[in-house]
């Protein structure tokens, strides 16, 4: 199936839940879809494009002026078995949580600590999306997908996807020119449960026998306590990265605040918590029309009701620059702002 709309809203295609219409908008559930699409459609090489998800991840400032394609590809399953393996092949427009689901239901693991993430899985790859110690870089075989420069089908290893915290090849090199059209997931017949992380631990301590299903539960549960439902208020998750710092400045921060919590984030660097930060500077809870910061997590932006993207990018403005007066430490949107200012 294909669809092709003008002046199309994406309020129902963003989580932030904000008015804002694209000129052109492009619906596909096959890969074979999209050489045609292209062929026929040549004035998309005249106009900024946007491959959009589940629309977890951005914030409309304005109209678009362009076209977004949006793959809605479906389907998962099994393409792949080794002795300690099932591969499995989910389509770029599943829902994220529904492939953690179906791994559970089927005794998979490796995913499970993902649980309750919004948005589809093909923008999951693009976005190395991670909670509670795992990254689904950890479990990614290969990413298929439609090569806009030379019109193919093609797909990459984890290792050419450049995989860091929530960074890829495809938000840099190939962004806007690879179309992700399903993902490959190794996942493990043999579980290894990653149940460190600090508030999950807490809750797994809660749960007894230790497996996938109880797992998946306590993440939900932790999620569901901190982070707002977009369905009920509008965000799009942490609206800022946490900040990677040359160890010498962490431990300059460190001296003034002990307190400070950092997690060891490769040689000679420190990752620091941005909510942490952001806390600090006293935003948790603040309201300015319909534009806010969470009251249980300052790292994410709330639209109340009617917030405009200008709103919500004028407030994630003052906090960036409150993070830096106090203590010195750029913080970057990972929310992506469309059209790009
Ligand atoms: N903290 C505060 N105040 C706040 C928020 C956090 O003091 O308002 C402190 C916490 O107490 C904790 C530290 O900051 O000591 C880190 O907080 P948390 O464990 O909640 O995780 P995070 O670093 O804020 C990241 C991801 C989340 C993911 C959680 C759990 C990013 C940008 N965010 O948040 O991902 O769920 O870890 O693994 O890396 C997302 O990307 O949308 C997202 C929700």
């Amino acid at each position: 199936m294909v669809r092709f709309e003008e002046n199309y809203s994406l309020k129902a295609h963003n989580t932030f839940n904000i008015e804002g219409k694209t000129r052109y908008y492009f619906e596909l559930t096959e890969m074979e879809d999209l050489p045609s699409f292209f062929a026929d459609f040549q004035d998309w090489q005249s106009m900024p494009l946007l491959v959009l998800g589940g629309g977890s991840n951005l914030l409309l400032i304005d109209d678009f002026d362009g076209l977004v394609i949006h793959p809605n590809i479906p389907g998962i399953g099994q393409v792949d078995e080794d002795r300690n393996h099932i591969y499995l092949e989910v389509g770029a427009g599943v829902e994220w949580d529904d492939v953690v689901a179906f791994a559970v239901e089927h005794d998979l693991a490796g995913i499970e600590n993902l649980s309750l993430i919004p948005g589809n899985a093909g923008a999951a790859a693009v976005q190395n999306i991670g909670a509670y110690g795992v990254e689904i870089c950890d479990v990614i075989e290969t990413v298929r997908g439609f090569d806009l420069q030379t019109f193919e089908a093609c797909e990459l290893n984890a290792e050419q996807c450049n995989y860091a915290y929530r960074d890829s090849i495809f938000k840099k090199e190939l962004k806007n020119r690879f179309i992700v059209t399903s993902v490959v997931l190794r996942l493990d017949k043999f579980p290894e449960f990653k149940v460190g992380y600090g508030s999950l631990k807490d809750e797994i301590a809660k749960i007894g026998e230790l497996n996938l299903e109880n797992i998946r539960e306590a993440v939900i549960k932790v999620r569901k306590s901190k982070l707002p439902d977009h369905k009920v208020i509008g965000n799009a998750g942490s609206f800022f990265m946490n900040p990677i710092v040359d160890e010498a400045k962490a431990n300059e921060l460190l001296t003034k605040y002990p307190d400070m919590p950092k997690y060891p984030s490769g040689e000679g660097k420190t990752k620091l918590a941005a909510g942490w930060l952001i806390d600090q500077c006293g935003w948790k809870g603040y309201r300015k029309g319909d534009a806010g910061v969470h009251a249980d997590q300052a790292l994410v932006l709330v639209n109340y009701g009617n917030a405009t993207g200008k709103d919500i990018a004028q407030l994630s403005k003052e906090v960036k620059q409150s993070v830096l007066d106090k203590f010195g430490v750029e913080i970057h949107p990972e929310v992506n702002f469309i059209p790009k200012t």
